[in-house]
């Protein structure tokens, strides 16, 4: 697919993402403070960065897994089909699980996997979530957490991409195409 040129403007910077973390951190340590059996579950691949930064200020016993979904490949829209390309590692019956996700837009993606880790029969199920685009909500669902809520713009960054691209960038930005 042949890109139209973009620019990305910065919208959230690195030291406001980590300190929203932190604060995020010491909540989800307190809601699991009774647990040793945490699993911390990364919805690859536009968690990656986020799930790494939060584990290392989560001061918990956790492990670390990741489950892949199919989501927009190089679109801008949600294809609203939600298929597993990579499945957990571990068994989460009777475990605590905080799934983690980079941004919670129509809701669809949230909402199927909740409902496939729910028929797992984990003991608690949490979510996270960096960013959530209230206003695109298609189906109603909202993380036990936020980092962020965010207008109805295409955001990049942090570990979120537009076509596999600008995951590497430290900041959230927001693609913007000149006239
Ligand atoms: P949902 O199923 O529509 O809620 O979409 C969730 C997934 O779509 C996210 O996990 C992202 O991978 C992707 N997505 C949603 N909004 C954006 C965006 O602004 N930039 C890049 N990816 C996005």
């Amino acid at each position: 697919m042949t890109q139209r040129p973009y620019v990305i403007d910065e919208m959230i910077s690195a030291k406001a993402i980590a300190a929203r973390i932190e604060a995020l951190a010491s909540e989800i340590a307190a809601e699991f403070s009774d647990t040793n059996k945490l699993v911390v579950v990364g919805l690859l691949r536009g968690s990656f960065v986020f799930i790494a930064d939060l584990v290392r200020e989560l001061h918990l016993p956790v492990e670390v897994d990741f489950l892949e979904v199919s989501s927009y490949g190089d679109a801008m829209e949600s294809s609203r089909e939600v298929r597993v390309l990579k499945d957990l590692r571990a068994a989460i019956e009777g475990r605590d699980v905080l799934v983690v996700e980079d941004i919670v837009d129509t809701g669809y993606t949230l909402s199927h996997v909740l409902r496939l880790l729910e028929t797992r029969g984990p003991a608690r199920l949490r979510t996270i979530a960096l960013l959530d685009k209230p206003t695109r909500r298609e189906v109603e669902i909202r993380a036990d957490w936020t980092g962020f809520e965010i207008p109805d713009e295409f955001v990049v960054g942090y570990g979120i991409d537009y076509a596999q691209r600008n995951r590497n960038l430290p900041y959230i930005g927001k693609v913007r195409f000149p006239e």
